[in-house]
């Protein structure tokens, strides 16, 4: 009878299947604290002192300067000299010494001032930074000017909401740092200034 047994099988089979449970609990609601703590982590984790805090070289060693986190190139600090071959796709990319400012095909770049600064992210809202790091446009603006390398912005564009919010909120606790970050320079301004050198 092996009609039967099959039968008698697809129900036993079906007879086990144990309800899909909701298994959604809702999300703990976190503290401010608690927010900025996640996001100094995730700011360290994801390098962003590389390239937007200033170092310093105690004993010849490269550290993060702890009194200006974050706080972008450092307007007026000395650029090391320019050479050209840098502006060429395919040679390297020329940087500052405190990796601060940055020289490729793109012109020349200074990282911006990410502290709770009028000369930095003061104004900005939640809203304008992850908009900004989501779509690579400066402060978010869909026609915008693009935000330039080495600004890695295409690692942060699929990060999760929670995350950027909580980077937001870590910057925003920052101490405010007075540093007017200068404008990115095209590749034609960076050989101008390279020939009145
Ligand atoms: C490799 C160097 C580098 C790293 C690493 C880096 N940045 Fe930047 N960042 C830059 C540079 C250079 C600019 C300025 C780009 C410009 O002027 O278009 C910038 C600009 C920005 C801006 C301004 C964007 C805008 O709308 O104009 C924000 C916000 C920012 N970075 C946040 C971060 C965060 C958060 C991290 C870490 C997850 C990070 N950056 C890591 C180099 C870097």
């Amino acid at each position: 009878m092996p009609v039967i047994i099959l039968i008698a099988g697809i129900s036993f089979y079906s007879c086990n299947q144990q309800p899909v449970k909701e298994a959604k609990a809702a999300e703990p609601v976190k503290s401010e604290e608690n927010y900025i703590l996640e996001g100094k982590y995730l700011t360290g984790l994801a390098g962003c002192h590389d390239c937007h805090t200033p170092k310093v070289f105690p004993e010849g060693v490269m550290a993060l300067d702890e009194s200006r986190l974050l706080s972008g190139a450092p307007a007026g600090a000395p650029l090391p000299s320019i050479d050209l071959k840098a502006l060429e796709p395919g040679n390297w990319v020329l940087m500052s010494g405190d990796l601060t400012t940055a020289i490729g095909p793109w012109g020349m770049t200074f990282a911006q001032n990410l502290t709770p600064h009028e000369t930095g992210i003061k104004g900005w809202t939640e809203e304008v930074f992850i908009k900004s790091m989501r779509t690579g446009k400066h402060m978010g603006v869909d026609q915008g000017r693009p935000i330039m390398p080495p600004m890695p912005w295409i690692n942060l564009a699929n990060a999760k909401e929670e995350d950027l919010k909580a980077i937001y909120k870590y910057l925003m606790s920052l101490p405010p740092v007075d540093n007017k970050v200068p404008d990115p320079k095209s590749p034609d301004e960076v050989r101008a200034m390279a020939e009145g050198a």
